[in-house]
């Protein structure tokens, strides 16, 4: 998706991907600036540590305590930092790493255009999981203010934590750890189970049934529809998986490069034929 809306914007860049050991992290992201990379993207598990590990941290990545994406950028005449896009004529002096993250603002839009959830504000959300894309997750919800906020997990304690984050950070959110009674307008996927077939539900049907739910996301995009993405459709509720946050996260990582808008369709229709072979 990335090359494809590179060559559409007539950018002469090249995206790659690279395999790094966490040990060589900080070496990789060091020879990125000597080799003076545009940017790089992140994922699991080098998100957090990175942190650690680039110059200066937007807020994004600040606030949401992960990097997911860097920008490299140098000062300009004015000696104001520019991203080394703005450099055409090559590079003057030192670079810096600076360190965004792009999925917290990938889940809202993915929610708003894929679910057609234009106000976060009113909805009430069962969130399932508490690793680390639950806890970007719930703490932009929070961030959102929803009206209530339901965090489930298998390991309760991670769900206590960041219940705990949550009212130290944002104190007049609702947020309750385990099920809710009553109906949900939201419920978000972003454990693990349903990558496999036969993976059981991401929630205890003891305690909720998706008969109390109206939209469904599943974090999870490989399979196209997941076993919960199914049986939300059976009992017919509006559902979508998680392409759209891969599509976001990475539409907003290259407008942070590139200062320009993303072809996101573009993208999109990129992602699909890579992933889904359509
Ligand atoms: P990510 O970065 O994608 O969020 P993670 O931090 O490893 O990945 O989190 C995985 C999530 O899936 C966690 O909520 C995990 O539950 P635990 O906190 O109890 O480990 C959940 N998960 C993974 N396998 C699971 C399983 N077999 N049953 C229930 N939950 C599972």
């Amino acid at each position: 998706m990335q090359n494809a809306a590179i060559t559409a914007l007539g950018l002469n860049w090249r995206y790659l991907a690279f395999d790094v050991h966490p040990d060589n992290l900080r070496a990789a992201i060091d020879g990125a600036k000597a080799m003076k990379f545009i940017g790089l993207n992140l994922t699991v598990p080098h998100k957090l540590p990175a942190l650690r590990m680039v110059d200066e941290l937007d807020e994004s990545a600040g606030s949401w305590g992960a990097v997911n994406t860097i920008r490299f950028e140098a000062r300009d005449a004015e000696g104001e930092w520019r991203p080394l896009a703005h450099f055409a004529e090559g590079v003057p002096g030192a670079i810096r790493a600076r360190g965004f993250n792009t999925d917290a603002e990938a889940v809202s839009r993915a929610l708003r255009e894929d679910l057609g959830l234009q106000q976060l504000r009113d909805t009430q959300v069962l969130l399932l999981g508490a690793g680390g894309a639950g806890r970007v997750t719930a703490l932009k919800l929070a961030s959102e203010g929803v009206a209530k906020l339901f965090l489930a997990n298998r390991t309760a304690r991670k769900a206590e934590e960041i219940a705990a984050e949550i009212r130290a950070r944002f104190p007049d959110q609702d947020v309750t750890v385990g099920y809710p009674a009553d109906k949900m307008d939201l419920v978000i996927n972003t454990t693990s189970l349903g990558l496999k077939p036969e993976d059981p539900p991401p929630f205890d049907s003891r305690e909720f049934s998706l008969s109390q739910a109206r939209l469904v996301f599943d974090m999870i995009y490989r399979p196209a529809e997941t076993p919960l993405l199914k049986a939300a459709r059976a009992s017919g509720c509006r559902a979508a998986n998680g392409l759209g946050m891969l599509l976001y996260q990475g539409a907003l990582a290259l407008e942070t490069w590139a200062g320009m808008s993303a072809p996101v369709d573009l993208m999109r229709r990129a992602l699909e034929r890579e992933i889904y072979g359509r």
